[in-house]
């Protein structure tokens, strides 16, 4: 049985965002403790899948930026996802932007952010999945800080992907939030080269240390065009990406202008960047083959919305603003649906009836 989300959600909309985000987490903060959580979610569909190295247990991931310091691990671990992405964390704490910085949009479906990193740092999340008891798939989400100049980006880079190494099943690089000033600048030229290259050079040395490949993600934005996700998708090919994660929030809000904090500065999500991501992700598709996996993730509100972008060329799915406007049902929604349509096994199965 699934939570009655609809009947929650009038009053998790009557707080601010951030403090209904709070309220969720104490909440299942306190049905897990009770032993309830799991009777009322019910069992994560098995979709096994085998990407980047990795074997995922289902195709639907939580997207970074829901759990910035790792700190509901044991409660996100009982909603059906396949994977969670935590992060972004930079190496040191940082407070990100004043409040009010998060805004929702309900006829849109969407959020504006301009979040800013906000998390407690690199030391912070680590206890924190020292002391969780998830033993599932995890991506750590890493990022600069504020205040370390744009030029000495691959500082923070190389010492956040060295602490977070030993404890995550990937690592994301994320240099596609609006929200820290001029971090989409490494999305291409030669800042991008040298922060790749130097990534790789310190994952073989981490590699090598731990004795074990941990495959690295870049996850860019939807604002590229053409063209640029192109020379994108050929770094990436010329520096032994292991994935790539399509896409992040939109700065181009024309879609919701007209509407109340339609203008808010910082990234727009949810149903208006569901279009412009899956055509990053099938642009990517055509570039990259099957040779690097793409997870898309991008306005997800249904499990057809997840079939389309499994379509377009992703391997796996996030979703983060279709959690708030649908709650925890649509992970097993989108798993469920995913399976249906897109498991190759069940499609020879059904041939050879
Ligand atoms: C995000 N997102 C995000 N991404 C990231 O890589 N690091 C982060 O810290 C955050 N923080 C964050 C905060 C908030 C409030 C939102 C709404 C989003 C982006 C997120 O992971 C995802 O890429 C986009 O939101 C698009 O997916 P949805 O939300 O439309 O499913």
């Amino acid at each position: 049985m699934m939570l009655p989300y609809a009947l929650i959600r009038p009053a998790l909309f009557a707080l601010s965002p951030e403090r209904a985000h709070e309220v969720t987490f104490g909440s299942l903060h306190t049905l897990r403790k009770l032993g309830l959580l799991k009777p009322l979610l019910g069992p994560a569909v098995a979709d096994p899948v085998r990407i980047m190295g990795i074997d995922f247990p289902n195709r639907v991931g939580l997207a970074a930026g829901l759990d910035k310091d790792a700190a509901h691990l044991d409660e996100l671990s009982h909603l059906g996802f396949g994977f969670l992405e935590v992060g972004t964390v930079t190496p040191k704490a940082q407070p990100g932007n004043p409040q009010p910085r998060l805004f929702r949009l309900p006829s849109a479906q969407a959020l504006i952010n301009r979040m800013g990193f906000n998390n407690h740092g690199v030391d912070n999340l680590i206890h924190n999945v020292k002391t969780s008891s998830y033993g599932g798939v995890l991506g750590i989400n890493i990022g600069k800080n504020a205040a370390t100049p744009v030029e000495k980006a691959n500082d923070d880079y190389l010492a956040a992907l060295e602490a977070v190494y030993p404890y995550a099943t990937y690592i994301t690089v994320n240099i596609s939030s609006p929200n820290t000033k001029n971090l989409r600048d490494l999305q291409g030229g030669d800042q991008l080269d040298q922060l790749l290259s130097a990534l790789k050079d310190k994952q073989k040395q981490l590699a090598d240390e731990h004795g074990q490949y941990k495959p690295m993600a870049l996850k860019i934005a939807p604002d590229l065009d053409d063209e640029q996700i192109e020379a994108i998708a050929q770094r990436l090919i010329h520096y032994g990406f292991d994935g790539v994660i399509a896409t992040n929030t939109t700065i181009d809000k024309s879609s919701v202008s007209h509407l109340e904090h339609g203008q808010e500065q910082g990234g727009l999500s949810g149903a208006p960047v569901l279009s412009k991501s899956t055509h990053v992700i099938a642009q990517l598709y055509k570039a990259l083959g099957d040779d690097i996996p793409i997870i898309g993730v991008g306005g997800i509100s249904s499990g057809e919305h997840a079939v389309e972008k499994i379509r377009a060329g992703a391997k796996a799915v996030q979703i983060y603003t279709g959690l708030i406007y649908k709650g925890p049902a649509l992970v097993t929604e989108c798993a469920a649906t995913i399976e249906l349509n897109c498991n190759p096994k069940r499609a020879l199965r059904m041939k050879r009836r």
